[in-house]
Parts: structure tokens; C-alpha cells; sequence
């Protein structure tokens, strides 16, 4: 982000996040372009223009946001990309498929995610009509065709070389592929140890084809603790913990797509790609309510519930998918988290860094 060579001396007299947020704020006009990636977690309207069941257009969806009206978004009011963008000052980016994004709104950025899909082709086949990872990257080129016309392609390069990027996707390829149906097709042509390594490979050549179309500053989060979430206790637990098999399959996959980050950042020579240990930041507040205050994450908002009064008081919002108030507290981790967090560096550094050069 280009900032004022007074803004960057002051910067360094007066250290902290406030200066920063600051900054970015001031700088609003220039503020960073944002794109995001991923499925349901980061989805924040795509799928509302597609035909799949896989949606959040209706109904208590959205009751928390600020108009209370459903927008797609997998949540009872903000998402993380929303709370990201706060972080950086800028607005959220509107879904792709949106008529409305168009114009300057282009420059915001914008999200390609949609609920539902993997890391692989063949996950969430049920849901029918959903943007795939490689759709989503070649709505990435074409975006950036379009800024172009708009701006200039150097303008655009720019733009997309200085922007941040959220990836998150990971989490259906178990619960909507492997562990979807017993005897499922994956599972029969892969023990678990062999298909978390298979969707390392694949996840990487995603990384590779976006550090090729321009991306330059990406967070990456792993997947959350996928055998606690209420559709698993319901569906699979028989002691009401948590599902150990896709407990297992979390323990093994976030290490080492970690790892693979890592390796991808050393090949390319920079600290590209960002690892978010969600899986330790949502586990931190379903296991230690009393850390968190009155908002504990003990109540699970379970699929038979009906609503519920309070959403603060709860980790998920509904079968799969975090309240705002864990969103909250995960973005929190992304901004400020230390290493056990934020590998190799937490997003107030990245901004820091980045407002330098
Ligand atoms: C997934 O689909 C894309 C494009 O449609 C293709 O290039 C890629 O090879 C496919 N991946 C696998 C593992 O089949
Ligand atoms: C993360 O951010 C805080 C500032 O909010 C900083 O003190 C800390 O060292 C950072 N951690 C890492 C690993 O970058």
C-alpha cells in the first residue's frame, strides 16, 4: 500500500495497531484491494446467484447483520472476510456474481468463494452449481481484465500485487467427499493418510496458479475443528465429544499443509503465503469458554435448537458454520496472533511491512 513518507516516518515514532488501522483508514481512497477464496466460510453471496441448495439467502441467516437481512453470508451477522476488511480499513468486497460490482467497486476487490465447494473437483458434486477453485481463479483473470479496461493493466498488476487475499477451503473435501456417505469414493480409493496428502498436492498447485495470476500477500487458513461442529455431534458422536475420526483427519491435514506453505514460500523466495491455525483458534474458545469471558463458547447452537436468544454466547451458529462473535475472536488471532497462530508473520505485521514499501 503506498502510504505519504510523513505517514511512514510517524509510523515508526509511534508504533501500534490504532497508528495502523489509522493509516489505513486516512488512506481510504488507496486502501488495499482485498479478494477472497474459499467456500461457505468466506461465501458471502455468490451462491445467491446460482442454482444450488448450498445458500444462505433467507432466514435467520443474517439476523445479526446490520440490515438483518440475508445476504449469503454463512452467518448470523459478519463473516471473517467482513472482519478483515474492517482490520484493514476498507469495505467488504462484493461477491463476483453480484451486478452491483462494477465501476470503483472494482477496485475494492472482490470475493470469488462459494459455499459448498473443495480443494478437489469432485467435492460437493451435490450441491450441482457451485464455482469450483479453478472457476474461481479464472473469475480472478477475468477480474483483472476487467480493472484493467478501468485503469490501465500496469494500474491493475499493481493493484493485484499489493493486495491481501483470504483462502479458505479445505473443510468439504472431508465433510462433503471423504466422510460424505460411508464407502464413498475417495475413501475406498484412499486410506485417510494417502487423501490428505493427494489434497496437499492438488491444494498447492492452487497456490502456485494464484502466485501466477498475481497474488502476492495471501492468508491461508487450515480447517477448523471439523468433528466438534454441531452436524458432526449430531450425525456421528455417540458420547456427545466430538468426532474422533474427522479429528483425525484435522490433525493430520493442518500440519501439514502448514508445511507445505512453508515449502512454497521458500521455492518462491518470500513469505507469499500466510498459514492461520483456525483449527487452534477455534479449539482455543470450544475448549476454554472461562479465556473468553461472559461470550463463552460453551453452548453449542445445536441443529435441533431453535433459535438461539443470544447468539454471543455461542461458537457456531449453525450446523457447520461460526457465530459472529467466534468469527470475531478468529480475525482477532489473524490480526495479532503470535507464531503458534500466524505462520510465518500475523496481519498487523503484513501491514506494517507493507505500508513501507
Ligand atoms: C480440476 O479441474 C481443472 C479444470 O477444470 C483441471 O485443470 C484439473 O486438472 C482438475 N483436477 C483434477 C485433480 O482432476
Ligand atoms: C503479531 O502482532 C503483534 C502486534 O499486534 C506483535 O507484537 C507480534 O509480535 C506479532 N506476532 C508475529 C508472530 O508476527
Amino acid at each position: 500500500m503506498a502510504s505519504s513518507s510523513s505517514a511512514r516516518s510517524s509510523y515508526w515514532l509511534v508504533s501500534g495497531l490504532a497508528l495502523v488501522l489509522g493509516a489505513a483508514i486516512v488512506n481510504q481512497a488507496e486502501a488495499r484491494a482485498f479478494f477472497v477464496f474459499g467456500d461457505s466460510l468466506v461465501d458471502s453471496g455468490n451462491n445467491n446467484y446460482l442454482t444450488t441448495t448450498a445458500r444462505a439467502d433467507s432466514p435467520p441467516y443474517g439476523i445479526d447483520y446490520p440490515t438483518h437481512r440475508a445476504t449469503g453470508r454463512f452467518s448470523n451477522g459478519f463473516n471473517i472476510p467482513d472482519l478483515i476488511s474492517q482490520q484493514i480499513g476498507s469495505e467488504s468486497p462484493l461477491p463476483y456474481l453480484s451486478p452491483e460490482l462494477r465501476g470503483q467497486k472494482l477496485l475494492v476487490g472482490a470475493n470469488f468463494a462459494s459455499a459448498g465447494i473443495g480443494i478437489l473437483n469432485d467435492t460437493g458434486i451435490q450441491f450441482i452449481n457451485i464455482i469450483r477453485m479453478y472457476r474461481q481463479l479464472e473469475y480472478f483473470h477475468q477480474y483483472q481484465q476487467r480493472v484493467g479496461a478501468l485503469i490501465g493493466a500496469g494500474k491493475a498488476k499493481r493493484l493485484v500485487s499489493q493486495a491481501l487475499i483470504l483462502l479458505t477451503v479445505g473443510g468439504n473435501d472431508f465433510v462433503n467427499n471423504y466422510y460424505l456417505i460411508p464407502y464413498s469414493a475417495r475413501s475406498r480409493q484412499y486410506n485417510l493418510p494417502d487423501y490428505v496428502k493427494f489434497l496437499i498436492s492438488e491444494y498447492k498447485k492452487l497456490l502456485m496458479k494464484l502466485y501466477n495470476l498475481g497474488a502476492r500477500r495471501v492468508l491461508v487458513t487450515g480447517t477448523g475443528p471439523m468433528g466438534c461442529v454441531p452436524a458432526e455431534l449430531a450425525m456421528r458422536s455417540t458420547n456427545g465429544g466430538c468426532s474422533a475420526e474427522l479429528q483425525r483427519a484435522a490433525a493430520l491435514y493442518n500440519p501439514q499443509l502448514e508445511c507445505m506453505i512453508i515449502e512454497v514460500n521458500r521455492k518462491i523466495g518470500s513469505d507469499v503465503f500466510v498459514a492461520a491455525n483456525t483449527h487452534r483458534m477455534h479449539n482455543d474458545f470450544v475448549r476454554n469458554p472461562q479465556a473468553y469471558g461472559p461470550y463463552n463458547g460453551l453452548g453449542l447452537c445445536t441443529i435441533l435448537s431453535n433459535l438461539c436468544p443470544n447468539r454471543d454466547l455461542y461458537a457456531f451458529w449453525d450446523a457447520f458454520h461460526p457465530s459472529e462473535k467466534a468469527n470475531k475472536i478468529i480475525a482477532q488471532q489473524i490480526l495479532t496472533g503470535s507464531a503458534q497462530y500466524m505462520k510465518p508473520l500475523n496481519l498487523s505485521t503484513i501491514m506494517a511491512l507493507d505500508s513501507r514499501t
